[in-house]
């Protein structure tokens, strides 16, 4: 794996003439809008990067985008690749290795997410602040990489408070509500059941969804900091679950885009 990570982000900079990003954007469904915004220098499809599976989900394009954003140099992975499709938890996590091996210091993530917690309305945005792995493995399962990573990396703060903190004040500043809680995340494809999704609430998770939880453990383990935002595009509430589906969650994230963008865009500004 050490090799393909190598060769995959020698071939990056070789497209991008050396460009050294310093935070990672993982953008989620229907939250692809936040590209516009990245005064883009280099992109590169997916099918032309060495080592990266290719994205199949509708609404997910699969461009890596090289550029700036709130006067940082980002990397942004417009369309993300779900362990749902039938990729493994390394190919998954993949491009977040790159990442790491490019210089990235600070993975940020978005997705859309099913909300369990009776408080929150559908549009809700929450940053995450901790999260459950209800997938049925894990990216770090196999022999540990030491040049990559320990063994057992810590998980006390997943997601950097300090960040939360920096988002909750442009959040407030902006006029823009936001909540804070627990992302499950667990494989899919299939929604949840209501028994599902009241299992999932009272293990202690406010939202959940289908990705993140393996990349932000790969961050993890490189030692990155995460910071994770999601959009509530249905619920779940005990008692009253409704159908859903993927377009309506793509048409909910696709209305609360703009919000979310200005936060991710003003927390990049502000992170040193
Ligand atoms: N469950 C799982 N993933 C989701 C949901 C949900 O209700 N909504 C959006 N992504």
């Amino acid at each position: 794996m050490l090799e393909q990570i190598k060769f995959t982000t020698q071939s990056i900079l070789s497209k991008t003439n050396n460009f050294k990003p310093q935070f990672g954007i993982i953008l989620g469904t229907g939250l692809g809008g936040l590209v516009n915004e990245i005064k883009a220098e280099f992109s590169i499809p997916y099918s032309q990067i060495p080592n990266f599976p290719v994205s199949t989900v509708e609404g997910h394009s699969g461009t890596l985008i090289f550029g700036e954003l709130g006067g940082k140099k980002v990397m942004a992975m417009q369309g993300r690749f779900h362990f749902y499709e039938g990729y493994t938890m390394q190919q998954v996590t993949f491009p977040v290795r790159v990442m790491k091996e490019l210089g990235i210091h600070t993975l940020i993530v978005s997705n859309a997410s099913g909300g369990m917690n009776p408080a929150f309305e559908v549009g809700e945005l929450m940053l995450i602040n901790d999260h459950i792995n209800l997938f049925s493995t894990n990216p770090l399962i196999g022999k540990n990489i030491t040049e990559l990573g320990p063994r057992f990396p810590d998980m006390s703060e997943a997601y950097k408070k300090e960040y939360i903190e920096l988002a909750l004040k442009i959040a407030k500043e902006n006029n823009i509500k936001v909540s804070q809680g627990v992302y499950a995340g667990l494989s899919g494809p299939c929604f949840e059941t209501p028994a599902e999704y009241r299992y999932i609430w009272r293990i202690g998770a406010d939202v959940v969804g289908m990705s993140t939880v393996p990349e932000v453990i790969v961050a993890k383990h490189s030692g990155m900091n995460c910071f994770g935002i999601s959009i509530v595009t249905d619920l779940g509430v005990e008692g009253s679950v409704q159908n859903v589906s993927h377009e309506e969650v793509q048409h909910i994230a696709k209305a609360q885009e703009p919000k979310m963008s200005l936060i991710v865009k003003e927390l990049i500004r502000q992170i040193n």
